[in-house]
């Protein structure tokens, strides 16, 4: 209970609360700018608790949710957006970095997950059309 209440406390200070590691696994998220922070809620808490009760987490790869999907599933994916420019490059939540290939393997997945006739949804930055193969928001419009 303890250590909840300081990780909940720890996101809402930190910048965006965002949960970032570095290399070697370290959190390394840096302050936030919030001059007073709202840390909880407590209603807010207590309906999220209701609503997760029936709700099993899984922490992995986005490929392992394939064992749980049917073709009446739908998939909401929140990825590490692909950086609009050179200097807004923030991909890496962990110390595995989202990079281009990381989006074509997703973008393969949900073309995967559309084959079986599983409904998703994604979203992502929409950047310009820089370098077709990655810019897969493109790829995937005509299949959905
Ligand atoms: C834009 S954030 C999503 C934040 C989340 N929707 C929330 O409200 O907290 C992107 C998330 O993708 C996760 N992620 C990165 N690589 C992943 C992978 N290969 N499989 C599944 N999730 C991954 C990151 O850890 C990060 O939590």
């Amino acid at each position: 209970m303890a250590q909840a209440a300081l990780f909940i406390l720890l996101i809402r200070i930190c910048f965006n609360g965002v949960y970032r590691v570095n290399a070697k696994n370290i959190f390394n998220s840096s302050f936030g700018t919030a001059i007073k922070p709202i840390i909880y809620q407590k209603e807010n808490i207590l309906e999220a608790s209701r609503m997760l009760q029936k709700v099993e987490i899984l922490c992995g790869d986005f490929e392992q949710t394939y064992k749980y999907v049917e073709n009446n599933t739908l998939v909401f994916f929140d990825p590490p957006y692909k950086p609009v420019s050179k200097t807004s490059s923030f991909t890496s939540y962990s110390k595995f970095r989202f990079n281009d290939q990381e989006q074509i393997r997703l973008r393969d997945y949900c073309q995967k997950l559309h084959n079986i006739g599983c409904k998703w949804m994604l979203c992502n930055s929409d950047i310009p059309d820089e370098n077709f193969l990655v810019s897969y928001m493109h790829l995937l419009l005509p299949v959905v």
